[in-house]
């Protein structure tokens, strides 16, 4: 444990330049969609972090040859010889990561039968798979689970369907797009997750080919098509990486400009910013022009002195306020003056930090009723699922285990902002999706060291 221990000297504002890379949340799922082409696909900005490394050897064993490209963060995936990889194989990758269950529809239609691993991912509620489930057996899929795994089989093809998800799931969104593309016949997807990685998502496939028409009212629907080829994509930045950095700049009562942050995608964390008396500014792009070098554009982040002010706010699907934005900013909001409110509505179980950051000397208390007036499924069903924190309250040193990724940054921004030194324990496992973020910490000027 000793070298997964990351040592903060806190107090110091950050101050500088960072730049995140293609969103996790996409890259991921882009590279499943490779297998469903006949051609070769080129992914541009791929961050070097775990989820992307479990999908590559995914991949791998399923005969897709995965190479790097000339460019920095370029893959290329030849999905020419897709094959059966073995059970115990597949298994190797058990309970790294969330991706694998999106595998069923493409090796579905390369193969005509899949093996899905246990899952991995945060601890952050039951994360059930229901949803992903019953759409494939709406498309015809056969489901059968056994201790080691799930087997699925397609003995009569896969058919297009009309399907209403009971709650606009991300995952269960991009399960439908990738079986959809190639079923036979039109499906139309009611109630599914628009966030801007599953657009994005809906971009690359259309790419490859696909018919995907994305109505009003979270309605999708998919002309399926015999036929894909690959794709060239560059991926939408990390928005959850790009807040993550922004309340880390706010906490600290710092300045960060993130470079490749896209102000579309984060609109509603920029007004929560805002409002809570953080600044920032979106600067553009710049191409280069005759004797005069182009300049990256992104959002700068800063604290403008003085006092935070408390604010209430709710977790949502997307347009809404991400759940994964909620860990990180909370630190910010233990520095502002007043009660600030916060009702998550996305997962059941995604406060559970906050007892850290209590022991900090931060003022938060959880509660099993809705604190907020968004449609919720977790009020009657007994889960601490809201949050008042006090502010402000000066957070002190301490020794601190990571429990998830999202909450692991928190942690570490908890840590940045405190006086004294702690130690940050189980480190590695913000390296699922954060690239280099020690090397980032120290390009911000924080005050970090591995013992
Ligand atoms: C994706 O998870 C992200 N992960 C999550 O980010 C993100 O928090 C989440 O979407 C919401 O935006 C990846 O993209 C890899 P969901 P996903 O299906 O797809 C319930 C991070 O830190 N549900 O939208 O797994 C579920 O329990 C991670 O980067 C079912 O009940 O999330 C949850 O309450 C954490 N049955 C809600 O829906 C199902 O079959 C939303 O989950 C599927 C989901």
């Amino acid at each position: 444990m000793t070298d997964d221990v990351l040592v903060v000297h806190g107090g110091t504002p950050l101050q500088g330049r960072i730049r995140v890379r293609g969103a996790k949340n996409l890259v991921s799922k882009a590279m499943v969609a490779a297998l469903l082409g006949d051609s070769p696909s080129r992914l541009f900005d791929v961050p070097k972090i775990r989820d992307v490394e479990v999908v590559r050897g995914l991949l791998g064993l399923h005969g897709v040859k995965v190479t790097d490209g000339d460019e920095d963060g370029e893959l290329v995936f030849d999905p020419a010889n897709v094959e059966s990889a073995s059970t115990d194989q597949i298994n190797v990758h058990a309970g790294s990561s969330r991706i694998p269950i999106l595998f069923c529809g493409p090796l579905l239609h390369r193969l005509g039968h899949a093996f899905i691993p246990d899952l991995g991912g945060c601890h952050i509620g039951p994360r059930p798979i229901d949803f992903h489930l019953q759409a494939l057996r709406e498309f015809g899929a056969t489901v059968d689970k056994t201790p080691e795994g799930l087997h699925l089989s397609a003995p009569n093809g896969l058919h297009g369907t009309k399907f209403a998800l009971p709650y606009p799931s991300v995952g269960a969104t991009e399960q439908v797009l990738l079986t959809a593309v190639m079923a036979e016949g039109v499906t139309e997807l009611r109630n599914a997750a628009v966030e801007p990685e599953i657009i994005d998502l809906i971009c690359i496939l259309q790419k490859m080919g696909a018919i995907i028409k994305v109505h009003t009212d979270r309605v999708i629907e998919i002309q399926g098509v015999p036929k894909l080829h690959g794709y060239t994509h560059r991926p939408i930045p990390d928005r959850i990486e790009a807040a993550s950095w922004a309340a880390a700049a706010l906490a600290t009562r710092g300045h960060v400009e993130v470079l490749g942050a896209e102000q579309a995608d984060m609109m509603t964390f920029l007004n929560v910013f805002r409002s809570v008396g953080g600044e920032y500014e979106v600067t553009d792009t710049r191409p280069p022009r005759p004797g005069q070098p182009g300049q990256e554009g992104g959002i700068r982040f800063w604290h403008p002195g003085g006092e935070l002010q408390a604010t209430a706010l709710e977790t949502d699907v997307h347009p809404g306020f991400m759940t994964d934005w909620q860990q990180p900013l909370v630190v910010a909001l233990t520095q502002a003056r007043g009660l600030s409110i916060v009702h998550e509505t996305v997962y059941e179980q995604r406060l559970g930090y906050t007892e850290a950051l209590n022991t900090m000397g931060a003022n938060i208390q959880v509660y099993r009723d809705c604190l907020g007036g968004t449609p919720c499924r977790f009020g009657r069903r007994n889960f601490k699922h809201s949050a008042v924190i006090a502010g402000p309250s000066k957070l002190h040193a301490a020794d601190l285990v990571i429990p998830d990724l999202r909450a692991g940054f928190s942690h570490l921004i908890a840590a940045l902002a405190a006086e004294g030194t702690s130690r940050v324990y189980g480190v590695d496992l913000i390296n699922r999706g954060y690239e280099d973020f020690e090397a980032k910490l120290a390009d911000l000027g924080a005050h970090v060291e591995r013992p």
